[in-house]
């Protein structure tokens, strides 16, 4: 289709233009996908503070260093405040849900409730995509410009396909 727009439009030399238009659409889809809003943003939005107060004065050093039960790799040195913004504007916004979904409200490191573990396991899952994104080379966007993140699939929703 675009290749058609391109030869309609090559005469006007306007081509490159459209050509740049749609490559920076494509970009913007990819490093920001829509953003539903969580109906459970107050509540979440609490839990956070309430964390931030028991950790004051430690929030920049490393999330390992501040939590009890950090596994995953990429999260180990993120500063603690950061960490905290990516459960709540990161992990819960995606799926649409509370922290209590996966977390024990009374003890946020225990790792009982199902959908805690299964999010390390998507975590792990969105790397590999995202090391084989980086690897095609067919693709228009630079390297580090295809990447996925949670809300790619889930859109708000636990269920990705409703
Ligand atoms: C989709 C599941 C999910 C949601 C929702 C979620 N978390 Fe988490 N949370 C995790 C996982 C997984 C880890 C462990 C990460 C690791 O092992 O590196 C974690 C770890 C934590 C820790 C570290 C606890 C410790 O001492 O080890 C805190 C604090 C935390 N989350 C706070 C929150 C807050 C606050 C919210 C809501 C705003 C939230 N989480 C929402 C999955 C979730
Ligand atoms: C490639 C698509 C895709 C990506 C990316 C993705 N997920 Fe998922 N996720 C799914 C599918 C499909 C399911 C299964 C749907 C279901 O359980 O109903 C699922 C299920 C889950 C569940 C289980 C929910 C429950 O209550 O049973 C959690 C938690 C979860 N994802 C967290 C995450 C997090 C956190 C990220 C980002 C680190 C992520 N997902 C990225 C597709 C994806």
């Amino acid at each position: 289709m675009r290749v058609l727009v391109c030869v309609i439009l090559l005469l006007a030399t306007a081509c490159g233009a459209v050509h740049q238009k749609s490559n920076k659409s494509a970009a913007q889809k990819t490093t920001t996908p829509a953003r539903p809003l969580n109906p459970n943003q107050q509540e979440n939005d609490r839990f956070e503070q309430q964390i931030l107060k028991e950790i004051a004065g430690r929030e920049r050093e490393p999330a390992e260093k501040v939590f009890e039960n950090i596994r995953l790799d990429a999260l180990k040195n993120i500063p603690a405040k950061r960490f905290l913004r990516i459960m709540n504007a990161g992990y819960s916004r995606a799926l649409g849900v509370e922290c209590t979904h996966c977390h024990d409200d009374g003890d946020f490191a225990s790792d009982d409730k199902r959908p805690k573990r299964a999010a390390r396991e998507m975590a792990a899952m969105h790397r590999k995509i995202n090391a084989q994104l980086a690897e095609m080379e067919h693709l228009e966007p630079q390297a580090e410009q295809r990447f996925i993140n949670c809300t790619t699939c889930h859109r708000g929703s636990i269920d990705p396909m409703n």
